[in-house]
């Protein structure tokens, strides 16, 4: 009998028990007190599936497209630095586990391999991962990015300050390898205070606003996303912006504790855009129930964060290919079971969300 794991969960035990502990730490961690990171599950299991039966279900159609690109189902690898921490081949195995499931990858400025190299190591499609830490390194990193193949630059919006997490200061936690993108010492410097280099000494940064969002689109030809939008009102600005996605995202709860959970402020954000720009969603995604009500509420796809560390520590690239499978084959599952056969089709009507969930009203 195969003992391969069975669920996202199940990656999750056997990750816990073979990495060290500040690592663990470190990768799990939301911030404060972690109420956002809870809610981003607890908001996905709060909705329920209508399934519909007696149906032809016998072909499904998992593949769908992100900006153009053809993916074979809606789950991809969300940007997080650091993969080392996990496996020694860090991004590599995982840009090979991303490929092997023929999807899409979004790499990390903080990556511990350079860019250049993680392109190579995967044969699925990429997207660049942009912190802006000042004009002149997001310049260069956006032309390397471009130049290297990426099909995308993704800015990520919702780290206007680094976020130190309480588990890491108790645990006096640093990152102990350096970031791949980087050759220089001081454009090492500008990184600190990130997600992914917790030494949060925030370094100055000059700051990008809506008002500089037309120099960045004007440095590249390639589309631009962007990670962390959770508001109405700012998604309406993005698309007024010309911004070609936007990935719904608290973070994974690593940013700003207390708010709502990303799939609590996806339909506002689907409803603002009005189909001007796609809309994407992370933090929270589990099970691929989660993956079919994120599709049900508007997002064409969505991304894994933490499960990706999961997979990598549990088999480097075979596992994250592995943790990717189990999320199609669950997709899959609830698909069929929702009398459903095209993830680019759903039916309204599969999703049940009850009376006071998610998005309320604000303070007068
Ligand atoms: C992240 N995330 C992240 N996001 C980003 O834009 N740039 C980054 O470098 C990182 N780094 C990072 C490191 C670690 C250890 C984690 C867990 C996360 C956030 C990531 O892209 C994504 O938004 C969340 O991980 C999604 O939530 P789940 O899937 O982890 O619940």
């Amino acid at each position: 009998m195969s003992d391969a794991p069975v669920s996202l969960y199940d990656y999750e035990a056997r990750a816990k028990l073979s990495l060290p502990h500040n690592h663990w730490e470190f990768i799990e961690a939301g911030a404060m007190d972690e109420v956002t990171t809870r809610r981003n599950r607890s908001a996905f299991q709060a909705l329920s599936l209508r399934p519909r039966f007696l149906r032809d279900v016998s072909n499904r159609k998992l593949s769908t497209t992100v900006l153009g690109t053809e993916i074979s189902f809606p789950v991809m690898v969300a940007p997080a630095g650091g993969h080392k921490l996990a496996h020694p081949d860090g991004e590599l195995a995982t840009a090979k586990g991303a490929g092997m499931s023929n999807t899409l990858m979004m790499l990390s400025t903080s990556s511990h391999y350079p860019m250049e190299d993680v392109m190579a190591a995967g044969t699925g499609p990429k997207w660049f991962q942009l912190y802006h830490r000042g004009y002149e390194l997001s310049e260069m990193l956006v032309h390397r990015a471009e130049e290297a193949g990426f099909k995308a630059i993704v800015l990520t919006v919702d780290t206007p300050v680094p976020s130190p997490k309480e588990r890491d200061v108790h645990n006096h936690y640093e990152n102990p390898f350096p970031l791949g993108n980087f050759r220089a010492s001081a454009e090492m410097a500008a990184m600190s205070g990130t997600d992914e280099a917790p030494n949060w000494r925030p370094a100055p940064v000059p700051p990008l606003t809506w008002k500089e969002l037309g120099w960045l689109r004007g440095l590249t030809s390639l589309p631009l996303v962007l990670k962390g939008i959770r508001t109405a009102e700012d998604a309406h600005v993005a698309v007024e912006s010309g911004v070609n996605g936007i990935l719904v995202s608290t973070h994974g709860g690593r940013q700003i504790d207390q708010t709502l959970s990303a799939v609590e402020m996806l339909p506002e954000v689907v409803e603002a855009t009005k189909g001007r720009a796609e809309v994407y969603l992370d933090s929270g995604v589990r099970r691929g129930g989660d993956v079919l009500k994120a599709l049900a509420l508007g997002a064409r796809a969505v991304a894994v964060g933490r499960p990706l560390y999961w997979g990598l520590a549990v088999n480097g690239a075979e596992g994250v290919h592995g943790m990717l499978e189990v999320l199609r084959r669950e997709l899959d599952h609830d698909l069929a079971s929702c009398g459903q056969t095209n993830v680019q089709e759903l039916e309204p009507g599969i999703i049940n969300i009850p009376y006071g969930w998610g998005a309320g009203t604000t303070a007068p």
